[in-house]
């Protein structure tokens, strides 16, 4: 079978005006960094790339050197092509202002430069997430309030996976395609074409954990599953959790599932576990685009209006019927009946 590459695709993309010439150069750059991450994150103790950074970031977190290392990249490969406007990282307080010494585009892109650091230092999948938004029409300079758009506003969203292969999952709103990156030639071949989260499922992933902390619609649906064929569902539910989310988030658009982080009494002040802008909203135009839902409980996460950069969210995502089903708890619980 003849198989193309990532620039392939995306030139393709372009003749059908589904991307812009800067939009592609956009996500082949990303793509590019994408490379660098994978050849860091593979060598890993022998590049010296493991273990904590001795900082924290804007959330409190303890970064490790790989959170750095991977951050860097990202902003340093799309700063000067002229494509982006600004950009913004988990690892950034701040917008990132593109220096005045390159041009400026219309594009704004945010990421998750290493999503799981927990998992770096044990050899277990990491990930990076983008998010890629419109820069607002006549804005001189951008600033933080030109990011606060809705999920539904993404022009293209995707992820990394460092798994056993390095994989790049895209959307540029017309399904969801996969390409794998082939190290010999240093191109993402495409691999996966129109993804779509299995409607049938019988698995989900939760920190369960924090069950004593859920709220009581994700108790109950959790336990509604953990009673197997003999409870209400009537059938037995496998469970995993690998805490990258990336990775998470990949089984469940290859073999279905449902993933859940959702509010709890731990992170109910700071609005949940995830961020919204650029864990959740790119997460959920992925697993939408493959026929699947994302939600918070109570509502569509792609139609919430994000009120701060930082902003985290409940997230609950995957095959349709499953998160339907937690939404039901949710409504059951507010009308009584729960
Ligand atoms: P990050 O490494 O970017 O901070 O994200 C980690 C996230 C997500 O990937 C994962 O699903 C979740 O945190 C794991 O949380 P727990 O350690 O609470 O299970
Ligand atoms: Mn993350
Ligand atoms: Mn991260």
């Amino acid at each position: 079978m003849k198989r193309i590459t990532l620039t392939q695709f995306l030139i393709e993309n372009q003749r059908k005006a589904h991307v812009t010439a800067d939009l592609r150069l956009l996500i082949e750059v990303v793509a590019r960094a994408v490379k660098a991450i994978s050849c860091n994150v593979a060598k890993g103790a022998l590049a010296g790339v493991l273990g904590e950074a001795g900082s924290d970031n804007v959330q409190g977190e303890a970064q490790k050197k790989l959170d750095v290392i991977a951050n860097e990249i990202l902003l340093q490969a799309n700063e000067w092509g002229g494509h982006l406007a600004a950009m913004a990282s988990e690892e950034e307080e701040g917008i990132w202002k593109i220096p005045s010494d390159y041009p400026k585009g219309g594009y704004l892109l945010l990421f998750d430069p290493l999503d799981g650091s927990s998992n770096i230092d044990v050899n277990i999948s990491v990930g990076t997430i983008f998010s890629v938004l419109r820069c607002p029409r006549n804005t001189v300079e951008p600033n933080e309030a030109s990011f606060l758009q809705p999920g539904t506003a993404q022009v293209a969203a995707g992820y990394a996976l460092y798994g056993p292969s390095t994989l790049l999952i895209l959307s540029v709103g017309n399904g969801v395609h996969g390409f794998t990156l082939d190290r010999e030639m240093g191109s993402f071949v495409y691999t996966h074409p129109d993804l779509e989260v299995p409607e049938q499922t019988s698995e989900y992933a939760i920190n369960s954990s924090n069950a004593r902390y859920w709220e009581p619609p994700v108790q109950r649906y959790v336990g509604e599953l953990q009673r197997g064929a003999a409870g209400p569902r009537g059938k037995d539910y496998n469970m995993r959790w690998v805490a990258s989310m990336v990775a998470d988030v990949h089984r469940i658009l290859t073999r279905g599932g449902v993933f859940m982080y959702p509010m709890d009494e731990k992170n109910r002040e700071k609005g949940g576990k995830l961020r919204l802008m650029y864990e959740a909203n790119p997460m959920a135009m992925l697993v939408e685009q493959a026929g699947g839902a994302a939600s918070t409980g109570r509502s569509r996460i792609l139609d919430v209006q994000p009120e701060r950069l930082h902003q985290r969210i409940p997230v609950i995502l995957g095959s349709r019927s499953e998160v339907e089903a937690v939404e039901r708890c949710y409504r059951e619980a507010r009308e009584g009946g729960g």
